[in-house]
């Protein structure tokens, strides 16, 4: 296991850096010492084991390094999750979100197979197998306010999925981090005309964008908006 000089990120709790500001490394304190769930390296500082972050496989990390000028996570935060897959970046949410609680919905069998295995001893995540287009559908499984959803599916109709689960789970005010992949609602329209879009949709089911994060570097054909309920 490698030693690395760690630090806390300067405006996220839970959130930890090393390097240079400019070109960060990110890590979580990993809540399960010794486990590691996508094959990301695991180093101590200071006797304290972090998991690193690697933005390439989560789009929250290629956020997080964009340095969004609103501050969306908080450790009590409740996080509807929509697209866990199978945990990759609902495993560094978990280590963030230490008095909160994450719902991960997933509606491919195995992938929540994979999900309930990589998160079983994390007590803040709650695996729900369910389909993100029918939030009535899940609503038993939830059982709080939820502060953030953040929705990650390669689906024709993204925003629109989005905007049926604010409708029916965020809170007022609450927020939505929303990842755009052009390439699932039209391979043959430009991004930029598809982001547009499904910008548009957002605003006219009243949710005001805050920020648009281009995450081009990290995942192709991504856009990431962030809204307010
Ligand atoms: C790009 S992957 C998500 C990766 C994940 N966010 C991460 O960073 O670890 C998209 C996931 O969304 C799931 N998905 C797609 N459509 C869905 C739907 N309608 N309801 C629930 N899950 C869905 C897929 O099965 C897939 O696992």
């Amino acid at each position: 296991m490698k030693k690395k000089k760690i630090r806390p990120h300067p405006h996220i709790k839970n959130v930890f850096i090393s390097g240079s500001l400019e070109r960060p490394k990110l890590y979580t304190k990993n809540a399960i010492k010794g486990k590691t769930i996508y094959g990301e390296k695991l180093c101590t500082d200071n006797g304290i084991e972090y998991r690193e972050w690697n933005p390439y496989r989560s789009k929250l990390a290629s956020i997080i390094l964009k340095n969004p000028s609103i501050k969306f996570l908080s450790k009590r935060s409740k996080c509807l999750y929509l697209g866990a897959a199978s945990g990759t970046t609902i495993s560094h949410l978990s280590d963030i979100l230490t008095n909160g609680i994450i719902y991960a919905l997933e509606f491919a069998e195995r992938s929540i197979r994979q999900l309930i295995q990589n998160t079983s001893e994390r007590m803040n995540v709650i695996p729900i197998l369910g389909d993100a287009r029918f939030p009535v559908k899940y609503a038993k499984s939830i059982f709080t306010d939820i502060d953030i959803i953040y929705q990650d599916v390669a689906q024709p109709n993204q925003a629109e999925i989005a905007v049926r689960n604010c409708d029916y789970y965020l809170k007022e005010e609450g927020i939505l981090i929303l990842a755009i992949k052009s390439q699932s609602i039209d391979s043959v329209s430009k991004s930029e005309k598809i982001y547009k879009k499904e910008k548009r949709v957002l605003q006219e089911a009243g949710l005001l964008i805050l920020e648009s994060i281009d995450i081009q570097k990290y995942a192709s054909d991504h856009i990431v908006f962030i809204a307010k309920k």
